[in-house]
């Protein structure tokens, strides 16, 4: 039986930052953030967006036609969860009228959580093969203002239909796997920002990649020339070129031309270049780019997908493309949310990000601003209140 995934949509906010403008700002070379770390833009995250509304929105288009009827799982995959108890996906449940017989989890492990779900939804439906269910991946990555982590903020989310009849991407069994304890990135619960350990992390995913494909080859007994392309999870676009090229080093591939290489991840880099790093989204954001920018036709083809999550667990696993995906990928609603975005100055960024709900319980009505059809509407007695926008 075939499980994997039948649908994708990627939503991501209205504003963004040019990475120019915060090199300015910062009195940085701007090069060092658009070629160094090979990105263009930042996507921002007004006040009243947030993992719910961002999420709910990714997945509304695939919903429609009498699937959401179908859904009996969703797995919200998150770490900027809302609340300590309650799961952010029930909040989607409910704005997107969901039948009420239906189960609802939310999945943390940094990044890698959404892959947790992505496999765990393709289990279940080799016990229930007619069900659909939903992952939902959803995050704000947020370091300091002025850190080294700055110019690797971002925000998305990612909605998947998962089903036993998969028009995009069959998920294959074989998976490498790997954990380890380290102190990577990290956010204690007290703080809004993470903490991370830049230079160390970019390192324990390079080794992270090294294991998990080790793992890979050996479950498969497939090797690096049976992937036609390879999708990273994406903090930043040079970080999937490096992971890239050692790989094809580490596998005997180094006669490979550069340009070979690099061919295998171009178009999976394209969204997040223009969006930064969305967590837990950020690797099925790359698997979205690609199938919507790829000119080669990439029917029957295998896939490789890397997905890292700091602290940390990682999984090399792959999917096989289907046919007639390109009936089904979402390609002109993508471009359009991204070409149609509001750019924003340095100072407009900083007091989006600065920005705070109560803390104390008291009523605030969220300032209005350009959003998608949810936005976070009110905060009264610690409770968040989301509308539906037109
Ligand atoms: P940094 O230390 O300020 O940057 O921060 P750098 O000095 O390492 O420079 C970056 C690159 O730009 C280097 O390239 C420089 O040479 C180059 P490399 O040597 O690595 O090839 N450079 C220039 N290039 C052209 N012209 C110039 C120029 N100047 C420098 N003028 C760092 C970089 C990534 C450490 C920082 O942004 C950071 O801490 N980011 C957050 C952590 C992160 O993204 N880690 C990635 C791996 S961990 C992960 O992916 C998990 C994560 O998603 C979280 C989760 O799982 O939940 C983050």
């Amino acid at each position: 039986m075939k499980t994997g995934i039948d649908a994708l949509s990627f939503y991501t906010p209205r504003y963004y930052l040019d990475l120019v403008t915060l090199a300015e700002a910062r009195g940085v070379d701007s090069d060092k953030y658009c070629v160094g770390l090979g990105q263009q833009h930042m996507a921002v995250c007004p006040p009243d967006e947030d993992v719910i509304t961002m999420a709910a929105t990714a997945a509304l288009p695939l919903l429609r036609n009498g699937v959401g009827d179908a859904i009996d799982t969703i797995f919200f995959a998150t770490e900027t969860g809302t609340d300590q108890s309650k799961a952010a996906g029930i909040y989607v449940h409910s704005l997107l009228d969901l039948p009420s017989r239906c189960r609802v989890v939310e999945l943390k492990q940094a990044c890698y959580s959404s892959t947790a779900a992505l496999q765990i939804a393709c289990a279940l439906l080799r016990q229930k093969p007619d069900s659909k269910i939903l992952v939902l991946a959803s995050d704000i990555a947020r370091y300091g203002l002025g850190t080294r982590g700055e110019p690797t903020q971002g925000c998305g989310a990612i909605a998947m239909l998962v089903t036993t009849e998969p028009r995009l991407l069959e998920i294959e069994a074989e998976s490498g796997y790997y954990t380890a304890d380290v102190m990577d990135f990290w956010r204690p619960n007290y703080k809004d920002e993470a903490v991370v350990d830049g230079h160390f992390s970019t390192k324990v995913y390079l080794s992270s990649l090294m294991e998990t494909w080790r793992g890979y080859e050996k479950a498969s007994g497939l090797s690096f020339g049976d992937v036609t392309r390879f999708c990273y999870h994406l903090p930043f676009t040079r970080m999937a070129t490096k992971a890239h090229h050692l790989l094809a080093r580490h596998t005997g591939n180094d006669q490979l031309p550069d340009e070979t290489l690099d061919a295998q991840i171009a178009d999976s880099l394209h969204y997040n270049r223009v969006t930064g790093n969305s967590y837990a989204a950020s690797l099925y954001e790359g698997l979205t780019s690609l199938l919507d920018k790829s000119s080669e036709d990439l029917t029957g083809k295998r896939i490789g997908l890397f997905s890292y999550g700091s602290g940390c667990v990682a999984e090399f696993f792959s999917g096989l493309v289907q046919t007639g995906y390109t009936d089904h990928i979402r390609r002109g609603a993508h471009e359009k949310l991204l070409s149609d975005r509001v750019k924003l100055s340095c100072d407009e960024y900083e007091a989006f990000y600065s920005f705070r709900l109560p803390q104390d319980g008291s009523d605030l009505n969220v300032p209005q601003n350009l959003t998608g059809p949810f936005r976070l509407g009110r905060v009264s007695e610690h409770k968040r209140i989301y509308q539906k926008v037109g």
